[in-house]
């Protein structure tokens, strides 16, 4: 069999991974997503034209390659309809696209209910997530209740879907209306103007619907290699994240397995995405993040302009801190990540001296661990080592014409998280990468 790749994050999402797997994308026969929906944003900029992808796997780019949406995946009809047509326009063809009938749908509810949630818990006594709105916890909320969940095959099947469209239209009516408000209307959903729903979607996606574990097990027995594509990231991890401002799946490697519909054993390499620095969008723990004074405030900013850290889901600007080596070592450990692809390296360029920070000190004690604990890592104080900054990268293309002063940051990184660095990232096109190692 060839070898297969995981592609996760490292630290909080946003990392870049969408330009590693555009890149590894060549040299795999399938590129498959396997958790998240439409919260995740993947960029990947091609000779100058920037495609912004937030389920549709980046595979879809490279002609010939399967390009799956696994079972794992909650999947937002209307989102995908628009991503499917802004590639058409651009002269994508999307014939390879292939959707799971196992994966669940974002029914119209599920973006009112986070968006009441987050309503409800800004006004009590409890922080909000800072979600997405996408919807994406409540439908991995009802595919674990059950009763109320549609899979994508359910939108096939009209005479099933309507019956079952008929109950859960009611409960999620009574449900929503109760709590949100006096605008009743815009918690009410009709049942057949749902089943017309859902069965337009089910007519606009058939020719992309299929058994993708079925397809995928095929594929590996024919000796085919898989690259998997985790959206999010391993701090957002519903079990291993900075609990609960996570999201709700299962965003680290072992996330694949499950969410592709393959044996674990079947996942082979593990290569993690990690940035130069830090970057958070929604509330939770950012130890490193660059907001104590006004230097600090200056240099957030900084970073954030030169790295258009601005999401690309929903355009919040990211949260910013110098690089955490404590989160680095233990998504590492966590996926068993055989190399490192270090992005956005440029984007420091130009900064006198960088902090990293390679352990903290906790109630008094210092760790280079973290306890995945939202309350504990708030309690985290950051120690930093200081190196020497450097210059534009944007035009090195191999570690040669790399400056000493970033090969040194690259080192402190290897030795740190204890992971061979393979890929170098700078600047957002294809070609601004390094083949490090
Ligand atoms: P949700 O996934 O919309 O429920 O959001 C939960 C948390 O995860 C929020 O803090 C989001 O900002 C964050 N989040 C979800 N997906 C991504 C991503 O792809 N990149 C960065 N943050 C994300």
């Amino acid at each position: 069999m060839s070898t297969s790749t995981v592609v996760v994050g490292l630290q909080w999402g946003d990392e870049g991974k969408g330009k590693i797997v555009d890149l590894l994308a060549d040299r795999h026969d399938a590129v498959v997503r396997y958790n998240g929906g439409a919260n995740a944003g993947h960029s990947v900029v091609i000779k100058g034209e920037r495609f912004a992808l937030h389920l549709i796997p980046s595979g879809i780019l490279h002609k010939g390659k399967a390009a799956v949406v696994g079972n794992g995946v909650v999947i937002d009809p209307d989102w995908l309809a628009r991503e499917l047509d802004g590639l058409h326009a651009r002269g994508v063809d999307t014939s390879s696209l292939v959707i799971s009938d196992r994966a669940h749908v974002v029914m119209p509810w599920h973006k009112a209910e986070d968006e009441l949630r987050e309503k409800w818990l800004s006004e009590g006594s409890l922080e909000p997530i800072g979600t997405t709105k996408r919807g994406i916890g409540p439908c991995y909320a009802d595919k674990a209740t059950r009763g109320c969940a549609v899979r994508v095959g359910d939108l096939l099947t009209p005479g099933p879907l309507a019956k079952r469209l008929e109950s859960i239209c009611r409960l999620k009516t009574a449900m929503l209306s109760s709590i949100g408000g006096p605008d009743k209307a815009a918690y009410t959903y009709d049942h057949k103007a749902t089943v017309d729903l859902c069965l337009a979607w089910g007519q606009r996606f058939k020719q992309y619907i299929q058994d993708t574990s079925a397809m995928l097990l095929d594929l590996q027995q024919a000796g085919k290699s898989i690259l998997f594509e985790g959206a999010n990231a391993t701090l957002l991890d519903v079990d291993h994240g900075t609990y609960p401002y996570v999201t709700s799946s299962t965003c680290s490697s072992q996330g694949a397995a499950p969410g592709a519909g393959v044996p674990a054993a079947s996942l082979g390499d593990v290569l993690g995405i990690m940035k130069a620095y830090s970057t958070r969008v929604g509330g939770g723990p950012l130890p490193t993040e660059l907001i104590a004074t006004e230097a600090d405030c200056a240099m957030g900013d900084r970073i954030r302009q030169k790295g258009r850290e601005f999401g690309t889901t929903t355009g919040r600007p990211r949260r910013v801190g110098w690089l955490d080596l404590v989160v680095v070592k233990y998504s590492a450990r966590l996926n068993g990540a055989k190399g490192l692809s270090v992005m956005l390296l440029d984007v420091l360029g130009g900064i006198e001296q960088l902090n990293v920070a390679t352990s903290y000190m906790i109630d008094g004690h210092p760790t280079d661990r973290i306890t995945p604990h939202a309350d504990w890592l708030a309690r985290a104080k950051p120690i930093y080592q200081t190196l020497p900054g450097f210059g534009d990268l944007t035009k090195a293309r191999k570690k040669s014409e790399l400056p000493r002063s970033a090969i040194a940051y690259l080192d402190l990184i290897e030795a740190t998280v204890g992971v061979p660095v393979r890929f170098v990232s700078v600047g957002p096109d294809r070609e601004q990468t390094i083949e490090y190692s």
